[in-house]
């Protein structure tokens, strides 16, 4: 069958998304499809084609897992069913750690700096990648943790992909948040540490009612509710975080966390622990979610 053919197939409703599995599986662009329309595909393909489509339509998978990747900060990421699909609000953490490394490296006469990166519920590990990718000079020690192995592997072959290993020690650990840290303690003690984490923090109801079938039955949940009262990870980090700082794992003065939540929960946070920790706001987004730089005071 003929690429043009197939584009004008009614089984196919859904252009987008067929010119999109097109254009992986043939490996082209979409320019290329409707200028290479005479393509000749042989049935294998057509088959592949089908089935990716039906993955989709009928059996209601995210696109981004029928494809088997992602684009985050203008990078290709591996994702699967193990994996949240990383959404776009969540690349402006990226651009706020480029700016305060920057602003940092001025302030230290751009001297070469071996920090510390810890990407806390990596998932298929696109923060601490992009971050990586966006200040390759900065860091020298690298972890990557979650709660499930699963992702952890999607972590793993994403960073062999992008990142040069000679560069970095990286780790890749599965643990309960930050609680592996205090077996670590040589290596982060007195160094700058930058924590990137993305936590769950749907509150459960608005995550089985409010969310669309495809996100709800699809992506893993661990990745979206928050416990019962959808701010527990959060909590449960800044406590293990404070602990490591009365233990003098970890200086206070050169941890930098960014993290995403919604809006009001910000204010939650900042009335529960106000007296420990400095929360700043660094951007918003209309639907209610924020990014938020936050220190040990
Ligand atoms: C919202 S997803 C974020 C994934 C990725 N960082 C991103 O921004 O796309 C939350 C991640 O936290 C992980 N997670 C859930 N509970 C955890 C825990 N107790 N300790 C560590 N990771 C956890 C989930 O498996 C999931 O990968």
């Amino acid at each position: 069958m003929k690429v043009g053919k197939l584009l004008q197939d009614p089984k196919y409703s859904e252009k987008f998304v067929l010119q999109k599995l097109l254009c992986a599986l043939l490996n082209c662009t979409r320019e290329y499809l409707w200028t290479d329309v005479d393509r000749e595909l042989d049935n294998e393909m057509v088959q592949k084609i089908s089935l990716a489509y039906d993955d989709y339509a009928i059996k209601k998978k995210p696109l981004e897992y029928v494809l088997g990747h992602v684009d985050f900060f203008g990078k290709e990421f591996f994702v699967n069913e193990a994996t949240l699909i990383p959404r776009p609000e969540t690349e402006y953490m990226i651009t706020a750690v480029k700016e305060f490394v920057d602003w940092t490296l001025k302030m230290e006469d751009g001297k070469w700096m071996e920090w510390v990166l810890l990407d806390v519920g990596t998932g298929c590990g696109v923060l601490g990648i992009s971050v990586l990718l966006q200040n390759a000079d900065t860091f020298r020690e690298v972890f990557f943790s979650d709660i499930t192995p699963e992702s952890l592997v999607v972590a793993k072959k994403n960073y062999d992909t992008h990142i040069d290993g000679s560069r970095y020690d990286a780790r890749f650990i599965q643990a309960d948040l930050c609680a592996y840290l205090e077996n670590y303690s040589d290596i982060i003690a007195w160094k700058d540490v930058i924590l990137v984490a993305n936590l769950p923090y749907i509150p459960e109801k608005t995550h089985d009612e409010q969310n669309p079938e495809r996100v709800k039955n699809r992506e893993p949940r661990v990745a979206f509710v928050g416990g019962d009262d959808w701010l527990d990870y959060y909590r449960q980090m800044f406590n293990q975080l404070h602990l490591l700082v009365e233990n003098w794992t970890l200086n206070i003065e050169n941890l930098m966390m960014f993290l995403e939540m919604m809006t009001w929960q910000v204010d939650i946070l900042r009335q529960e622990f106000g007296d420990r920790i400095e929360f700043e706001e660094v951007k918003t987004f209309h639907f209610n979610i924020r990014i938020v730089k936050a220190w040990l005071k």
